[in-house]
């Protein structure tokens, strides 16, 4: 069995509720934060940690997600008529190699859980990571890439990207007990889906990198609904707890939640500031409104 994680699933099939209208015809995962869209990112990121193989969980009005992983004949030849050779250079590099992207789709938005489930065939007995597209993270290295590393040098198991959040919003998140801690990994007792804060066994929340063993998806075929009515991964990974190994690894970087307006609104600032090209623009254009506040 391939301990070195190849594969990488995408959930895309949520319906993207906080986000409408944007939502409504388009899918959350193509907003784009400054001039790339969310799923690019993570499948840099993805690229960034060594995946080979890239797994997306598509629904009803996904498709162009798969249009904007394809060749664009039409696009690329007025590029090279115009001898804009480093954008079609970027347009090429941006496409995954042919044989290497999978589609399923997961037919009813039942929840992260069940969309992780649906790519059950296409992943095997093998471990693999699923990156969430609307988390998205700006980090010096990749999030992904901190995880495999860590998970490398601890000879495997299951590891989850978690940060400390405000005890206020612990109901927004899955919400780990913690045991041992050394340095930025943590040793996970317990997982609880949104709990209240008097409820929360800290302030640590899972955020969407995840590296699961392929255990999980035994636990996912004959998980009942929870929070919100619908399969939770966090209640899959609850009862995953006692097996492999279980860590958290606290990473370095900043995560911004895309799936929520104001996050993405931030993100688009924080990754525009964070550009050579932008930064010195942005950084006056932030001023000036600041002042007028
Ligand atoms: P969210 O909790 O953000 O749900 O899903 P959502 O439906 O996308 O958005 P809202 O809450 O209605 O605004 C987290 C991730 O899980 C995927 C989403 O696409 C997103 O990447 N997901 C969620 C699925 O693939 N299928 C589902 O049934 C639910």
């Amino acid at each position: 069995m391939p301990t070195k994680v190849r594969k990488a699933v995408f959930p895309v099939g949520g319906l993207g509720t906080r986000f409408l209208p944007a939502t409504k015809a388009m899918p959350k995962e193509m907003l784009p934060v400054v001039d790339k869209p969310l799923i690019q990112y993570a499948v840099e990121e993805a690229r960034d940690a060594g995946i080979e193989e890239f797994i997306f969980v598509t629904g009803r009005g996904k498709s162009i997600i798969e249009d904007h992983f394809d060749r664009s004949y039409e696009l690329e030849s007025v590029l090279q008529e115009r001898q804009k050779d480093s954008l079609l250079q970027e347009l090429h590099a941006s496409v995954p190699k042919a044989g290497t992207i999978a589609y399923i789709r997961q037919q009813e938005p039942l929840g992260l859980g069940h969309a992780v489930w649906c790519a059950k065939r296409l992943v095997g007995d093998e471990p693999f990571a699923v990156i969430l597209a609307d988390d998205l993270i700006l980090a010096d290295t990749p999030c992904l890439a901190q995880m495999t590393a860590m998970r490398e040098e601890k000879g495997g198991g299951n590891m989850l990207a978690v940060m400390e959040v405000p005890k206020e919003h612990t109901s927004r998140y899955g919400i780990l007990s913690p045991g041992k801690e050394t340095g930025n990994l943590i040793e996970i007792n317990g997982l609880v889906e949104k709990p209240a804060p008097e409820a929360a066994p800290s302030n640590l929340a899972v955020i969407g990198r995840y590296i699961l063993e392929p255990g999980i998806f035994g636990l996912l075929e004959n998980q009942s609904r929870g929070a919100g009515n619908e399969i939770q991964l966090t209640d899959a990974l609850s009862s995953l707890l006692g097996g492999d190994p279980f860590y958290g690894l606290k990473f370095d970087g900043t995560r911004y939640d895309c799936g929520d307006k104001i996050g993405f609104l931030e993100a688009n600032i924080a990754f525009a500031l964070n550009r050579d090209d932008m930064k010195g623009d942005m950084g006056d254009i932030v001023k000036k409104i600041a002042n007028k506040l």
